[in-house]
């Protein structure tokens, strides 16, 4: 059947990125299909962020392309990829401290407008009524995310998964179609990562989701594909299964020759191994 839908919402190819003399991405290549969840691990120093920041816009490759829905990336300032439909939350959480929570909210669902994160700030050409529809706006996603109650208060007089559901909450207020989480579960309990799997997967029915993350279980939990970097290459790329069964992804985890993996138990021996430290200490 023909189909003029894009296939890819999202696509790298050959992406390099080098800092002076070391490189810290070579030719990856990666694509996003529309309401796909998409794992990108691999251990500390991989290159992950990098990758994230190309793909969100925020980093120019050195070579290489990144396209959106078969077009150049919309700009490298977060409102001109809110208004394309991409948003990302932070390692860390990035709100504004002085700001309710309302408001952090509300500046998710202002860059849409393309307002910037100022125009809502200094009040500088808004409107009541653009003000009173912002804020509806965000007062009816955090009543979606189960933490209206907390509008009205600062983030950081907050537990520390209230004010990550505050970041999600910001990311999500202008619909995008995809969503960029940077270690989304970092510092949750394990009950609020369950219900973070959950809500991931919740937003797979609107949007795409990339999600880096260290935490292994849920990666596997709610990954449709995964993308595993090593040494800024991609060494292995599949199902959660594929992934996990791969001796290439067990050995840059544990710094072990794929030949002297554990054959029985393979799978297990790699959930553990996968926890973000490369055992072997190996340097670039
Ligand atoms: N701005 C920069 N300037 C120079 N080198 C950098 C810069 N950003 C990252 N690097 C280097 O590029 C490599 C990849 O770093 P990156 O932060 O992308 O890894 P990562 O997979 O996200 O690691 P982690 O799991 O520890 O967060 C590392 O060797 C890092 O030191
Ligand atoms: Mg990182």
């Amino acid at each position: 059947m023909k189909t003029t839908a894009p296939e890819h919402l999202l696509r790298a190819d050959g992406v390099t990125v080098r800092f002076g003399g070391l490189t810290a991405l070579e030719d990856v290549g990666l694509h996003v299909a529309p309401g796909s969840v998409v794992g990108l691990i691999g251990p500390n120093g991989a290159g992950k962020t990098t990758l994230f920041n190309v793909l969100s816009g925020v980093l120019r490759p050195t070579a290489g392309t990144i396209s959106w829905k078969g077009q150049p990336p919309p700009g490298r300032r977060t409102h001109h990829l809110a208004k394309a439909g991409i948003a990302r939350t932070f390692q860390g959480l990035n709100l504004f401290p002085m700001m309710p929570v309302i408001a952090n909210v509300m500046v998710g669902a202002d860059r849409l407008a393309g307002g910037g994160p100022f125009s809502l700030i200094s009040g500088l050409g808004r409107h009541h009524k653009d003000e009173r529809e912002l804020r509806e706006r965000a007062l009816a996603t955090l009543e979606r995310f189960g933490i209206a109650e907390y509008a009205a208060r600062l983030p950081g007089t907050l537990p520390y998964g209230v004010q990550k559901q505050v970041a999600l909450a910001r990311a999500c207020v202008g619909e995008p179609e995809l969503l960029l989480l940077d270690e989304p579960a970092g510092g949750l309990s394990g009950r609020q990562m369950n219900a973070l799997a959950e809500q991931i997967r919740g937003f797979s029915r609107d949007m795409a989701v990339v999600l880096v993350e260290h935490h292994m279980d849920l990666v596997m939990d709610v990954c449709d594909h995964i993308f595993v970097l090593d040494f800024g290459k991609v060494i292995s790329a599949g199902t959660p299964d594929q992934v996990r069964a791969d001796p290439v992804v067990t050995q840059a985890y544990l710094g072990t020759p794929a030949d002297e993996t554990p054959t029985d138990g393979g799978p297990v021996a790699v959930d553990q191994g996968l926890n973000g430290t490369r055992r072997n200490g190996a340097a670039r």
